[in-house]
């Protein structure tokens, strides 16, 4: 069994001929789904039974679906209503992998009036068939699911990877540009603007990268923080450029960082960028950066929309995106796999309409800190 297809050929192909079989009169194959019980598979019924539902637990099917406990009764004096039918005898059997309750497989009527220990043992082998069949079909979709995921990722880190490299030859051509002499200003301008939007496509490219690897290598460089942040100040000038947001950069401690500094400067223009991002056009972005023992603190504080305590749940998780067009979702994901790579950590305090913090701690020399605390 490998498709979709075959499984529901064979179901109905199994009931029926059980059906035939146990000489019953009614005969149908119910799978769980969720907290339902779903009809797959029915036979002998007048009307089409394919969308019953029957909430785990409830009725018959639902209790035997629920406890894993099979119910047989033949009963001649009372009788008892299954699907708006009265019938004098049924039986209902779990289908079972293991401990797991795939599903039902419920008899009713049968023609001589009651089952015997014999019928309950087939009934009980044929609901082991189906439930073979049902495991082995949710097996092959998983797989396929995975192996999907599979190449999805390797086409994107393909893709992803391709693009740096382009972007790196485009960046090199803006380098010589700005080497030229007799540049006019207006033209630097475009240069500048130019240089910060590479720079914006590689740090997407690059999360994108990482996102579909679901790791961060990551490669130890020696830099000072006020460096960093000199860099980080020029793109910000140029994406606030024709805007009253105040950008305002602050070294308080000017750290010697030993950590990988092309991700930790995603990390940074990711959140300066959503602070830009939450500004109607004017206030300001502070970012500052301290020392606490061996962690440097880095804070991104502006004066937007903030963050309602709903949508703080879900900030980091990852195609979470809110009141942009043109987000995607992915840059608080990544900036908070590319800190936990670094060990460290991320918080965020918020209040709506007035101002949103973000907080980020690494150690300042990610592989002595790795060493210290491996030892002890
Ligand atoms: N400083 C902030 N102020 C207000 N809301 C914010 C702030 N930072 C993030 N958010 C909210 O969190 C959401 C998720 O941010 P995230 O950076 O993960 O994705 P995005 O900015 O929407 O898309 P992109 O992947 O392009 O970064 C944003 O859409 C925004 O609603
Ligand atoms: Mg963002």
């Amino acid at each position: 069994m490998n498709s979709m297809f075959e499984l529901h050929n064979l179901l109905p192909a199994i009931i029926n001929i059980a059906k035939e079989y146990l000489g019953v009169k009614r005969i149908s194959l119910m799978l769980i789904e969720d907290e339902y019980l779903k009809m797959y598979a029915h036979a002998g019924f007048e009307v089409d039974h394919s969308s019953v539902h029957i909430r785990l637990g409830d009725g018959i099917a639902g209790k035997v679906a629920k406890t894993g406990i099979e119910v047989m009764s033949n009963k001649t004096d009372t009788e008892n209503d299954v699907l708006g039918y009265q019938t004098s005898s049924f039986m209902s059997v779990p289908l079972k992998k293991g401990d797991k309750i795939l599903g039902v497989l419920n008899l009713t009527d049968k023609e001589d009036d009651f089952f015997t220990e014999d019928d309950v043992k087939i009934a009980r082998y044929i609901a082991s068939q189906c439930a073979l069949g049902v495991d082995r079909f949710n097996m092959y979709s998983d797989m396929r699911k995975s192996e999907n995921l599979r190449v999805i990722g390797t086409l994107n880190s393909a893709i992803a990877h391709d693009i740096k490299n382009l972007l790196n030859i485009v960046q090199s051509y803006l380098e010589l540009m700005a080497l030229e002499k007799d540049i006019k200003p207006e033209m630097q301008e475009y240069i500048d603007a130019i240089h910060s939007e590479v720079k914006r496509i590689h740090g997407l490219t690059m999360d994108i990268l990482d996102f579909s690897r679901q790791r961060v290598s990551i490669s130890i460089e020696t830099f000072r923080i006020s460096e960093l942040f000199d860099e980080i100040r020029k793109h910000a000038n140029i994406m606030t450029r024709d805007t009253d947001i105040h950008v305002d950069v602050k070294v308080l401690d000017d750290i010697i960082m030993k950590v990988d500094r092309g991700k930790i400067f995603r990390v940074i223009f990711n959140l300066v960028s959503n602070a830009i991002d939450a500004l109607p056009g004017t206030g300001t972005v502070r970012l500052t950066a301290g020392k606490d023992g061996d962690i440097c603190v880095i804070k991104v504080r502006d004066t937007g929309k903030g963050i309602c305590s709903e949508n703080i749940k879900k900030l980091f998780l990852p195609f979470f995106t809110s009141g942009k067009t043109k987000g995607t979702g992915l840059g608080l994901a990544i900036v908070k796999m590319i800190v936990e790579a670094h060990c460290g950590t991320i918080d965020v305090d918020s209040e709506e309409g007035v101002y949103t913090e973000f907080t980020v701690r690494i150690p300042f020399n990610y592989e002595s800190f790795k060493e210290l605390h491996r030892q002890g």
